[in-house]
């Protein structure tokens, strides 16, 4: 009962706040006609992705997780004509078919879709000397969360701001004894931006279309004395 309520009332939203678009529809009919997993955000989510960066003022975005590069289109959309997205995807072939997503997003100039294993691209970004992303989206594989986090920290800046996919997990985040290296990713990932002075931190529990599940959203702080 409940997921066919969500689902329908995400229907409605979308109906109401997503006009159908062709790059974005055929991202995730090509995604699933290529077997992707649907782990794509919501439509409803992605705009509300894309209205973050716009609030943010976002010129540079770093993604963690690709996949068919739904989300990534999403954001790559809200940066001005000189913005750039980086977005760091592990599988080959969901690298493949978002490279192809992008493209027909006209969306190639803007987006940087590395390959490999986010742990090592993101030691090679660190290395170039890069200025600091202005919006940071964590979505890959939860277990290395805690990681993504430290990495997000060394490449942002006070104004910065981290988002987290999943960070509810049909409520299992609550669950301290769960076997779930996802679900303690997540935990573990919760408990730091909770307790780092250097962000402000909350998460948000999410209804719809994908479930059950949450955004946590952290914003790097101006000064570490400061309590917001
Ligand atoms: N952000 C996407 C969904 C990402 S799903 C969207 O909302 O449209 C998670 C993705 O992370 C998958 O494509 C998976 O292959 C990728 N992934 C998993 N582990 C990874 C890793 N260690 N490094 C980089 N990508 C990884
Ligand atoms: C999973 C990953 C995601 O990023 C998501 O949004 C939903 C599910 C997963 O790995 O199960
Ligand atoms: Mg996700």
């Amino acid at each position: 009962m409940a997921q066919a309520q969500w689902t329908a009332v995400d229907d409605y939203i979308t109906d109401l706040f997503v006009p159908p678009d062709s790059s974005l529809d055929e991202t995730l009919r090509v995604s699933a006609a290529a077997g992707l997993p649907p782990h794509n955000v919501s439509p409803n989510q992605g705009k509300l992705l894309q209205l973050l960066a716009q609030i943010q003022g976002a010129r540079t975005v770093l993604e963690i997780g690709t996949l068919g590069g739904y989300s990534t289109i999403w954001l790559a959309r809200a940066l001005p004509t000189n913005g750039r997205l980086i977005t760091l995807e592990a599988d080959p072939k969901h690298a493949e078919v978002a490279r192809a997503n992008i493209a027909r997003a006209g969306l190639s100039a803007v987006v940087d879709l590395r390959l490999g294993h986010a742990l090592s691209t993101l030691s090679q970004l660190a290395c170039e000397g890069r200025e600091p992303f202005d919006l940071i989206f964590i979505d890959a594989d939860k277990p290395n969360n805690p990681d993504y986090f430290a990495w997000a920290l060394k490449l942002s800046r006070p104004g910065s701001l981290i988002i987290a996919d999943n960070v509810v997990r049909n409520g299992e985040v609550i669950n301290a004894t769960s076997s779930d290296p996802s679900v303690q990713g997540v935990r573990r990932f919760n408990e730091l931006i909770a307790a780092d002075p250097r962000v402000s931190a909350t998460a948000i529990q999410t209804v719809g279309s994908k479930g059950y599940d949450g955004f946590a959203i952290a914003l790097v702080k101006e000064s570490v004395t400061t309590s917001a």
